[in-house]
């Protein structure tokens, strides 16, 4: 608590707009790049009031990926929603709160799918289970592990030439941050980064 305070006093309100890495007790701010957009980049942008919005406007029978599934609850809405071909459900639960507990329950909860084949599951980060897919192979995909700029700038990278060329990188948690749990996002950053390197 003291070295939380000691953040704010030194930082004042600027704390919040700083990226604040969580180590140990203590908040560590790095620097993460930041891209302007130019009016290009958003010629085409609509607001949506829900992720479940986003997918009735998404392909409907594509080849999907989830990155970063969870217990699956999201992954239950594009099933039913965007009714994919074949759904690739990513994710390492490799922490304490995304645990193997939480994998045995995707994979007994989609475990028609996997057995039928239009539900794969994909063990592993994001950015390494990457290479298991030949290029231009997904039709949209939709990001949402760490929420950290390193992490979402390298699974940009890393799935951009596995999108079909008329396909979308979609993902959650366009935001700062979770105040609630101090943690800054990069998501913002790494998107306007990625638009702007690749229009
Ligand atoms: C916010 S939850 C996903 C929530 C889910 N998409 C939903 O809406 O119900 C984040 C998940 O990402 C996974 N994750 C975090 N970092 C990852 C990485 N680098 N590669 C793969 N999975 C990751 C975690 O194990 C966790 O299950």
């Amino acid at each position: 608590m003291k070295k939380i305070l000691l953040e704010f006093l030194k930082f004042g309100y600027k704390t919040l707009f700083l990226p604040v890495v969580k180590k140990g007790n203590s908040f560590i701010s790095s620097k993460i790049p930041k891209t302007e957009l130019s009016k290009i980049h958003v010629n085409n942008a609509k607001l949506l009031t829900t992720r479940e919005e986003l997918l009735s406007l998404l392909p409907i029978g594509g080849v999907v990926a989830e990155l970063g599934v969870d217990q699956g609850d999201f992954s239950e809405s594009i099933l039913n929603i965007t009714k994919p071909q074949k759904l690739h459900l990513i994710d390492s639960w490799g922490s304490k709160r995304y645990n193997q507990k939480k994998r045995t329950s995707v994979e007994n909860r989609f475990s028609e799918g996997v057995k039928e084949k239009s539900i794969e599951i994909n063990i592993g980060l994001s950015t390494e289970v990457v290479t298991n897919f030949k290029d231009n192979y997904f039709d949209w995909i939709y990001i949402d592990t760490t929420h950290s700029y390193k992490t979402t700038i390298e699974e940009l990278e890393a799935y951009r030439t596995k999108i079909k060329p008329n396909g979308y990188i979609t993902g959650h948690d366009f935001i700062l941050g979770n105040w609630d749990g101090l943690i800054r996002y990069g998501v913002i950053e790494a998107v306007y980064e990625f638009c702007v390197k690749y229009d």
